[in-house]
């Protein structure tokens, strides 16, 4: 199954059943979604479709695309919300009850959907996706995001961010910033955020959305 490419290490500690985790993917995330099935949480789907829109595609540009996104950053952020590491407002409400294997389920429905282009990019990619600025200490966008936006699965199971929403990227940029949002791995976005400018948080906002949109990894 394609959402079972874990990375080779992990892949390594999850079948020689060593009680070591990947920083980002543990044991414990790879057999929930080797174990997922999409097709229990038919009925909970719809509930997400209410913010999320129609098959988890948002037309909201405060609220993320569930689509064509790591099933194990998926996992990974609904545990966050469950456990209120990462506050979500309605969202962390909303999936209090379900268990671990149940957001497995989810991540890996919505993971395997596309999200539809949203028109070609002709924007040029910009420095700081390419390069970054290592006069600030900026590692370039792509090297954890990937070089079309779709996200990476490695030990920091960066998202993918093509097509996403202005101002969602925008906020979720400012949160890691002000520490508020603390889920990823090792600090390594809120370093990133502290360094970036307003003006160029928006530059990258448009670009990432008009890089179009992203099949499933
Ligand atoms: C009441 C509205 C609402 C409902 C219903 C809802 N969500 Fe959300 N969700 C949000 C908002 C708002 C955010 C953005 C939170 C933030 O700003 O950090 C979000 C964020 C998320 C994220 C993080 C995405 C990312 O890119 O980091 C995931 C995953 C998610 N929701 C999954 C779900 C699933 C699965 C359901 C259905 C079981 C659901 N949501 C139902 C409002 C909702
Ligand atoms: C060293 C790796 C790394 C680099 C470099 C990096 N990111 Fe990230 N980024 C991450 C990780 C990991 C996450 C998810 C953290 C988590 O689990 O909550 C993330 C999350 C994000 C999010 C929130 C996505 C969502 O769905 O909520 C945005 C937006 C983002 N990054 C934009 C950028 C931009 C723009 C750059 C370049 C200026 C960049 N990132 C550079 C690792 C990185």
């Amino acid at each position: 199954m394609r959402i079972f490419s874990l990375p080779r290490h992990c892949v390594f500690i999850l079948f020689s059943s060593l009680l070591i985790s990947c920083p980002a993917f543990s044991a414990d995330t790879a057999a929930l979604l080797a174990t997922a099935d999409a097709s229990r949480v038919d009925k909970l789907v719809a509930k997400c479709d209410r913010c999320h829109g129609d098959g988890g595609i948002s037309d909201d540009s405060e609220i993320p695309h569930l689509v064509a996104q790591q099933a194990s950053y998926l996992l990974k952020q609904l545990q966050h919300f469950k456990a209120g590491e990462r506050d979500g407002g309605r969202m962390n409400k909303m999936i209090r009850k379900l268990d671990d294997q149940q957001l497995a389920d989810l991540a890996v429905h919505f993971a395997a959907q596309e999200l539809p282009g949203q028109g070609v990019s002709t924007a040029t990619t910009p420095a700081l996706v390419s390069s970054g600025d290592q006069g600030r200490g900026i590692e370039a966008c792509a090297s954890c995001h990937g070089d079309d936006g779709r996200g990476k699965q490695d030990k920091y199971d960066a998202p993918a961010l093509a097509g996403m929403p202005l101002t969602y990227f925008a906020t979720s940029i400012q949160s890691f910033a002000d520490g508020s949002r603390q889920s990823d791995v090792e600090g390594v976005m809120g370093k990133v955020a502290r360094a970036l400018t307003d003006a160029e948080i928006q530059a990258l906002a448009s670009y990432y959305l008009a890089h179009g949109g992203r099949n499933p990894l």
